[in-house]
């Protein structure tokens, strides 16, 4: 693993700007109307994507804020908009859950600002060494740069949904992420590290996993999928678009996904049907035990910080996975036998 450190460097000097948790709830209480993204006049540097969200450095006792010099950020923290109520307790349940069942996961804690729910992202791309107080940093590209699309190429429908442009299917895509995979440095577990992220989305619903929301590490030795991020059960904000930002073969609707679809997705990506077929049912059941059981939700409900209306859209949660994960598991069986 290679690590190196901040090339940020606009001074040699550490300096770390706290900021203090009444100062932070100030800033939320009016963040729909002035943004959170400048502090003392100047703009911190904010993460592309569409959360609202800080990039912060958090020192050895917890303390958070914003670091200069070869104190570069260490996590992110996203908050909720005013209209995407819960979008934060989703986000963690479902990297929690992916977490738990074993997938590579970013670390996530869930924080409360007054009555402000945040998300406190660990960076996969950075170290803190304490002893020299420096930020290494470990050089991470996204799908869309890893296949050499602009940054408007994200959805595979780079144009949109709409009937006369639907057609067109430029952007990143599972059929070219799986071809990537080809290029990377351990082809074979780079296949099943996809074929996991892409079977947890379609459990979970998350619709919205484009080209920026995969990355890979990257340097001269090694080019490997990073731990999965953004994880969001989107089935559950009929706000948001619901269309698979990937299609599975041909099919953009997540409610149309059966055992063809799979077949289809198995067929266009290279992978051995029998392969998918098994990985589905491994997965789901990890998914399924997780669940039924509780555990997760009960292991959530400890923690003080969650009030019981967080653990009852967990539970509202935690079954519309369950249902679609099951759904899924009974299409796994037919998928070797189809011919597409
Ligand atoms: N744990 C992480 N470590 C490093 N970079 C990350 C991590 N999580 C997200 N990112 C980067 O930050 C961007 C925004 O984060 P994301 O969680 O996707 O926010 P949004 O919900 O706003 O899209 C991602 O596209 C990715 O490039
Ligand atoms: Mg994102």
């Amino acid at each position: 693993m290679t690590f190196l450190p901040s090339l940020a460097v606009k001074q040699d000097k550490p300096s770390f700007r706290i900021l203090k948790e009444e100062e932070l709830i100030v800033r939320l209480d009016i963040k729909e109307e002035i943004g959170i993204v400048t502090w003392d006049d100047k703009p911190r540097l904010s993460v592309a994507g569409v959360q609202d969200k800080l990039n912060v450095f958090i020192d050895a006792q917890g303390n958070i804020g914003f670091g200069d010099g070869p104190l570069c950020s260490t996590h992110i923290v996203k908050f909720e908009k005013r209209n995407c109520p819960n979008l934060v307790l989703n986000e963690f349940f479902c990297m929690k859950l992916s977490s738990v069942i074993g997938l590579p996961t970013a670390e996530v804690e869930f924080r409360r600002f007054g009555t402000h729910p945040s998300l406190v992202v660990k960076r996969f791309d950075r170290k803190y060494i304490a002893d020299a107080n420096k930020v290494m940093r470990r050089h991470v590209i996204d799908g869309n740069q890893a296949l050499n699309l602009p940054r408007d190429y994200k959805y595979e429908r780079n144009l949109g949904n709409s009937r006369d442009v639907q057609h067109i299917r430029d952007g990143a895509s599972l059929v070219k992420l799986f071809e990537f995979t080809n290029k990377m440095s351990s082809p074979i577990q780079s296949k099943q590290w996809l074929i996991h992220w892409q079977l947890f989305n379609l459990m979970i619903s998350n619709y919205d996993s484009h080209g920026k929301n995969i990355s890979l590490f990257f340097d001269k030795k090694n080019t490997q999928f990073t731990p999965a991020y953004d994880l969001v059960n989107i089935a559950l904000f009929p706000q948001f678009k619901q269309a698979l930002a990937m299609a599975m073969g041909d099919e953009f609707d997540p409610n149309d996904i059966h055992a063809y679809q799979l077949a289809d997705f198995a067929e266009t990506c290279g992978i051995e049907k029998k392969l998918l077929s098994r990985l589905l049912i491994q997965l789901a059941n990890d998914v399924i035990k997780q669940l039924s059981t509780g555990d997760l939700i009960d292991n959530l409900a400890t923690q003080p910080h969650f009030t019981d209306n967080d653990i009852s859209y967990f539970q509202q949660l935690s079954h519309n996975i369950l249902t679609k994960t099951e759904y899924l598991k009974t299409q796994a069986s037919q998928i070797p036998s189809i011919e597409v």
